[in-house]
């Protein structure tokens, strides 16, 4: 037998019990003739003495032994005679009676403790070992944990869990598709999912009315610490429903979650249109954990004869409050924030409000009564800080939007166990691109307009095309987007027409989605989902801003699997039976 007990079990109750324990060798250390070794295992730590008293050959063994080897030991539980209360086996050791040396390990390129001294190149090359410490153990079982949670909820509802495909059909649209070759049918390629969407909606006119599944989804885009190209996500789809079903629905799985995961009851969720998200936030995710809005004030101090605001579409201002007393350097450190090639911003104006009345940096243009009349609109109170910016009114306020998260972070307003969340509705159908000269679907090319909007979704006026609100929600929680869904297109002819708008000829809108418009022959029901970022879910709850550690095997920044060195390249005859190779001379 290998063990009895785990390392995370024995406690005093179990004194003078006979055990066996197998794990790691975490630690040893030496003190005069005792030895002293931490073992680990997926459970805990504890910890093994030798003495003089113990047998040669278990003395013999325990001298030989170095970290990570794994060993089975054989003892007697005794109570310690100085406690460790930092962890749950502290109150015993095990006298060792018998060891055995499973295998040996070379030294780890790295420290196995929960502030390992390795960088983040050398511990994903070493995932294993840099699995087996605490911090990761505890974020796979939160994963873990979270995954049972979002099954238990969804089949109290009713929604049946449904495997799609992963060798799908590339679509251009959203970001770019990984394709794989067909080795039987030459010249053509299969592409990974980037969300299984086109094969949920197939389900709703098949009949499955509420379907999910935490399904891999695959997009070649760049990353960040929110992003990998490969991803979880939490989908799910509903026929017969309203946005209003939609959001209460998977509130209730969120409230789910946050109950039984970290035991936190939320609050009724709000819902904020994606157009007041832009002005007073600055962008589509906003964290609501503090307030500090931004007001607009251009029409306020145009005509002052300060050009910088003559000049500018627009001008905004953040109200900072008790920043009053800011020092100078303080203020020229915020002015550099700003300035960041990341930011872009060109300055930062400020106005504060201190014991010594109003101070600003644009105190030559300004009266202190027009200064005041800016203060009032931001809400700003004696002692607070105003801080500005103007330019090109999208820039602008998503600068403003940077800058107060970043006040927000400097200020300690984004407290990591606060949580805010959000629907943000009513965002726009279409964005434009000035390079293509084309109009882009937000979210993608099976959301619906507003019912309201559906005449304009027909104009063929741009201007009208672009005014078009979709039937589309975001979940956000401290300014990350969770999720994101949509009441779908279920009418043929209004999805022909989304494919025109996006520039889809006929031809090419029936090569790409033929299959779905067929479906939509045969009695599509009324239809909408949504689809939860699984990463982003469990690092929320985990209070970390990377899903990295999230995930058991993840990529590094340039994309790549530095463990098992992927992408690699492939020999020539792979190459040749997947009609890849390429013939030099010919070319
Ligand atoms: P969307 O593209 O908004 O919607 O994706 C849904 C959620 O998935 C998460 N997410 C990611 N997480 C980690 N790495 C990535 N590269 C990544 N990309 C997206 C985000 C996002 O909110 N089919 C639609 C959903 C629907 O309409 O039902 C879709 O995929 O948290």
């Amino acid at each position: 037998m290998y063990r009895t007990h785990t390392c995370g079990e024995l406690r005093i109750q179990n004194k003078a019990n006979k055990v066996t324990l197998a794990g790691w060798v975490q630690r040893i250390r030496e003190l005069g003739a005792m030895t002293f070794i931490d073992l680990r295992d997926r459970y805990g730590i504890t910890q093994l003495v030798v003495d003089e008293k113990s047998a040669d050959d278990v003395k013999k063994i325990t001298s030989e032994l170095g970290r990570e080897f794994v060993i089975r030991v054989e003892g007697e539980v005794k109570e310690r005679s100085s406690k460790n209360t930092r962890i749950d086996t502290g109150d015993i050791e095990i006298a060792v009676e018998n060891i055995t040396v499973l295998n040996k390990s070379d030294l780890p390129p790295f420290t196995i403790e929960d502030n390992s001294d390795g960088g983040d190149d050398l511990r994903m090359k070493y995932r294993y070992l840099d699995l087996r410490r605490n911090p990761l153990k505890q974020a796979l079982a939160l994963r873990h944990k979270m995954a049972q949670e979002v099954r238990k909820y969804l089949d109290s509802q009713n929604f049946l869990e449904i495997e799609t495909p992963y060798l799908i059909k590339s679509t251009p649209e959203g970001a770019r598709d990984f394709v794989v070759p067909s080795r039987v049918n030459a010249g053509e390629f299969y592409a990974l999912p980037q969300s299984p969407q086109t094969f949920k909606q197939i389900l709703m006119v098949a009949g499955y009315d509420r379907y999910f599944q935490i399904v891999r989804c695959f997009r070649d885009e760049d990353l960040r610490a929110d992003r990998q190209p490969e991803f979880t996500q939490i989908d799910c789809e509903m026929s017969f429903v309203e946005q209003k079903d939609i959001l209460s629905m998977f509130e209730g799985l969120a409230r789910h979650l946050f109950k039984n995961v970290l035991n936190v009851e939320l609050d009724n969720v709000p819902q904020m249109l994606y157009a007041d998200a832009m002005k007073y936030y600055g962008c589509d995710k906003p964290d609501i954990r503090f307030d500090m809005k931004i007001s607009e004030i251009t029409e306020l101090v145009k005509n002052s004869g300060f050009s910088v605001f003559d000049n500018a579409e627009y001008t905004g201002a953040i109200c900072a409050k008790n920043c009053g007393a800011y020092t100078r350097r303080q203020i020229d450190e915020l002015t550099e924030w700003v300035k960041r090639p990341q930011i872009g911003a060109s300055g930062l104006i400020y106005i504060k409000l201190g014991e010594d009345g109003i101070k600003s940096s644009i105190d030559k243009f300004f009266t202190t009564e027009q200064l005041q009349k800016i203060a009032d609109k931001t809400e700003a109170q004696n002692g607070d800080l105003i801080l500005i910016l103007c330019g090109k009114k999208t820039k602008t306020q998503s600068m403003l939007g940077s800058l107060r998260l970043e006040l927000g972070n400097r200020l300690g307003l984004r407290a990591v166990n606060k949580f805010a969340p959000l629907w943000i509705v009513d965002f726009p159908l279409f964005e434009w691109d000035d390079e293509t000269q084309r109009f882009y679907a937000m979210h993608h090319p099976f959301t619906s307009p507003k019912p309201e909007d559906v005449n304009k979704f027909y104009s063929n006026k741009n201007e009208d095309i672009g005014s078009v609100n979709a039937n589309a929600y975001d979940f956000v929680v401290n300014g990350v987007e969770l999720g994101g869904g949509s009441i779908r297109i279920f009418d043929r002819k209004l999805q022909q027409r989304m494919f025109e708008i996006l520039g889809f000829t006929p031809e090419a809108a029936e090569s790409q989605f033929g299959f779905l418009m067929n479906a939509f022959k045969y009695g599509a029901p009324p239809h909408g989902g949504i689809a939860f970022g699984f990463d982003r879910f469990c690092a929320m709850f985990g209070g970390s801003d990377s899903i990295r550690d999230y995930i058991a095997f993840p990529k590094n920044n340039s994309g790549r699997d530095v463990m098992i060195d992927s992408p690699s390249p492939i020999d020539n005859v792979q190459l040749e039976e997947l009609s890849l190779k390429v013939d030099i001379k010919k070319k």
